[in-house]
C-alpha cells in the first residue's frame, strides 16, 4: 500500500468501531480523501427499521459534502470478511459515489490485511448522471 492508502485504511479501520451494526453485526468503515487533504470517514449506521440502514460509503459521502470538501481523491472501505476475500460497495453506494466522482479510486480491504485497489468506473461501469436527465428532458 502506498502512503496515502495506508492512511485511509487506518482511517476506516478505526472508524469501523465506531460502526452501529447490532442487527446484521457486519461492521463497515469506510474513509474518503479530498482534494485538500482532509479524510472523512463514514461507518454503516443500522435501523430496527431495517430499509433505513444506511452504508459506511455513503456517511462518509455525506460528511464529505456536509463539510464542504471539493473534489474527492479516493476512497477505502474496510470489512472483517474472512481472510483473502474482499467485500464490494453496494449499488446505492457506487450510484451515490459516482454523483462525485465516477472514477474515484477505491481500495477494498480486511481486516486481515487483504488489500485490493480498483477504481469506481471498473465495479460500476454505466451511473445514472445528469446528463440523462437533461437528455430526457428534451424529449
Ligand atoms: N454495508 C455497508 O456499510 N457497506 C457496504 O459496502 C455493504 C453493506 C452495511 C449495510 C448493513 O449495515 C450491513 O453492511 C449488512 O448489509
Amino acid at each position: 500500500m502506498d502512503e496515502q492508502t495506508t492512511l485511509l485504511y487506518v482511517a476506516a479501520v478505526a472508524a469501523r468501531e465506531q460502526a452501529y451494526a447490532p442487527y446484521s453485526s457486519f461492521k463497515v468503515g469506510a474513509a474518503l480523501l479530498d482534494e485538500g487533504g482532509t479524510i472523512h470517514i463514514g461507518v454503516n449506521v443500522e435501523n430496527a427499521a431495517y430499509g433505513s440502514t444506511i452504508c459506511a460509503e455513503r456517511t462518509a459521502i455525506c460528511s464529505a459534502v456536509a463539510h464542504g470538501a471539493g473534489r474527492l481523491l479516493a476512497i477505502c472501505v474496510v470489512t472483517d470478511v474472512p481472510a483473502g476475500r474482499l467485500s464490494s460497495p453496494c449499488g446505492a453506494c457506487c450510484q451515490v459515489i459516482a454523483e462525485f466522482n465516477p472514477k474515484l479510486p477505491l481500495t477494498l480491504a480486511n481486516l486481515a490485511g487483504a488489500v485490493v485497489t480498483t477504481s469506481l468506473d471498473r465495479i460500476y461501469t454505466r451511473p445514472f448522471t445528469a446528463a440523462q436527465l437533461e437528455e430526457d428532458n428534451e424529449q
